[in-house]
């Protein structure tokens, strides 16, 4: 490489010759991004890749220059690989430490690869490309996931659990249904990924600095050796504009937000004075000063990292309220952010597909699951809060009570269970009928069949539609489940 220097002597910056003094070591700390997009350095070399072939087909730059720079790159490939690629904070940011070497490797083909090219256009498509492959491996866990909840769903497709609103023992509903919703949850959160990566899939790269250039290049040849689905219409837009950035990340507050919830769950379940489950040694720890501790560490950081993921979705929407068009360098703090979220989401995923996952014991050929039920503890709470209050009702209706009248008639039978220190199937039917007595209608409409409508089962067999807990409902859901997975 030819030994550029700076008139004060000091190692030249690819922008150097109209500065007349080179920049503090704050100023280059401060400016410089090249140790956090250095993980953008595969992306940034298939992207002048694809822009050196084009200007080779556009005969913009030579066959041999193409060759030299193929060459080149092939050999960086292969240091950054080896962890052997010298990131220099002097040359700022991922960018430029790579422009730098190839032209030190290959000569003037390396110094003509910018043709045509600027790093706004170069960053936004490294990103796109970056971010377009975490939208496919988040894609792909969110499945892995939601397989590990549909065979636990299917395992308790049965097992009565109390629905709970406001935290109160509301109606008989099955854990499998309950695990269902989180399959929902995460359907739409798999939706919105895979379309928000519609939009992330536009190729910025020909938008130059931010007016497009002055060589003749072919936009869409470069999209579609990078696989992009089309180019960015608009050069303004394409250098500056980070929504795509923004979108991914509302789509990964949601999807935290769903798992914190379901972290909570498991915390409050696992709860001693709940006691509705247990979570496998390895997604717990002790404590360090009470040796009977046995906390649910994962959920809780869940819980505690969709924090710092909506904290993400703020700093970037804070990033580009006040630019005006059309590239600034603010945009440069659009990254960090944007990793973390991929890295925390992708990692959330992860453990969280475990833990709801299982595996066949070798000895007994059982299924063993990570989180472990306990039904017993389930229906015990179902029989302390009168959760088939509702079906009662629903059956002096069937039988042509006014709903409102049924509603009052229950209340009363209610709070004479409550007398009684029992539940609504205990109380024997003259005392059912007493407690109803003023309610006009509601006596001659009981008859000894109410009993079958009291139970848990037959509360949950009852509710049989579709979205309905009804185990034969939930049986159905998981198989349509299912079905889109495949
Ligand atoms: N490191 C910069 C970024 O992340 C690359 C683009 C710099 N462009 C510029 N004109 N300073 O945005």
């Amino acid at each position: 490489m030819s030994d550029q220097s700076t008139p004060q002597g000091g190692a030249a910056k690819a922008w150097s010759g109209r500065f007349s003094e080179p920049v503090s070591d704050l100023v280059k700390r401060y400016t410089a991004s090249v140790f956090f997009d250095n993980r953008m350095a595969s992306q940034d070399i298939r992207g002048s890749l694809a822009h050196a072939r084009m200007l080779a087909r556009q005969g913009i730059i030579s066959a041999q220059d193409l060759a030299d720079i193929e060459r080149g790159m092939a050999q960086i490939v292969g240091e950054i690989e080896r962890g052997e690629f010298n990131w220099n904070l002097d040359d700022e940011d991922v960018h430029l430490n790579i422009e730098k070497r190839l032209t030190a490797l290959v000569g003037d083909a390396g110094k003509r690869l910018h043709t045509g090219r600027s790093r706004n256009d170069q960053v936004a498509t490294d990103i796109r490309l970056w971010l377009r492959d975490a939208i496919d491996t988040i894609l792909g866990l969110i499945t892995e996931f939601q397989q590990a909840v549909l065979d636990l769903a299917e395992h308790h497709a049965a097992t009565p659990l109390p629905g709970f609103t406001h935290l109160q023992v509301a109606q008989p509903v099955t854990f499998g249904h309950h695990l269902m919703a989180y399959f929902e949850m995460t359907r739409r959160d798999a939706e919105r990924f895979a379309d928000c990566r519609k939009r992330v899939n536009r190729l910025p790269l020909g938008s130059a600095a931010l007016a497009g250039t002055t060589f003749p290049i072919d936009r869409e040849f470069v999209a579609e050796q990078l696989g992009f689905d089309e180019v960015c219409y608009n050069s303004l837009d394409a250098v500056s504009d980070r929504d795509f950035a923004i979108e991914f990340c509302a789509a990964s507050s949601l999807l935290i937000t769903h798992l914190s919830r379901l972290s909570e769950e498991l915390i409050l379940w696992m709860s001693p004075r709940v006691g509705f489950i247990d979570l496998a040694d390895r997604f717990c720890t002790g404590s360090s000063i009470m040796p009977q501790k046995k906390n649910p560490d994962v959920p809780e950081l869940v819980r505690g990292k969709t924090g710092r993921v909506n904290g993400s979705l703020i700093a970037l929407l804070t990033l580009m309220k006040g630019q005006p068009l059309a590239y600034n360098k603010d945009n440069q703090e659009d990254k960090e952010p944007l990793f973390d979220t991929a890295d925390t989401i992708i990692d959330t995923l992860r453990i969280y597909a475990d833990m709801m996952g299982s595996k066949v014991d070798e000895a007994t050929g059982e299924r063993i699951f990570n989180v472990r039920v306990k039904p017993a503890a389930m229906l015990g709470a179902l029989s302390q809060g009168y959760a088939t209050a509702t079906d009662l009702a629903d059956y002096l209706v069937k039988r042509g009570l006014p709903f409102r009248d049924a509603h009052e008639a229950v209340a009363l039978a209610v709070r004479a269970a409550e007398q009684r220190g029992c539940d609504l199937p205990q109380i024997p039917l003259d005392e059912l009928r007493a407690a109803m007595a003023h309610v006009p209608g509601a006596v001659e409409r009981m008859g000894d069949d109410v009993y079958s409508v009291l139970t848990v089962e037959g509360s949950l067999a009852a509710r049989n539609h579709i979205g309905g807990t009804a185990p034969e409902q939930v049986r159905a859901a998981i198989a349509r489940a299912r079905q889109r997975l495949a």
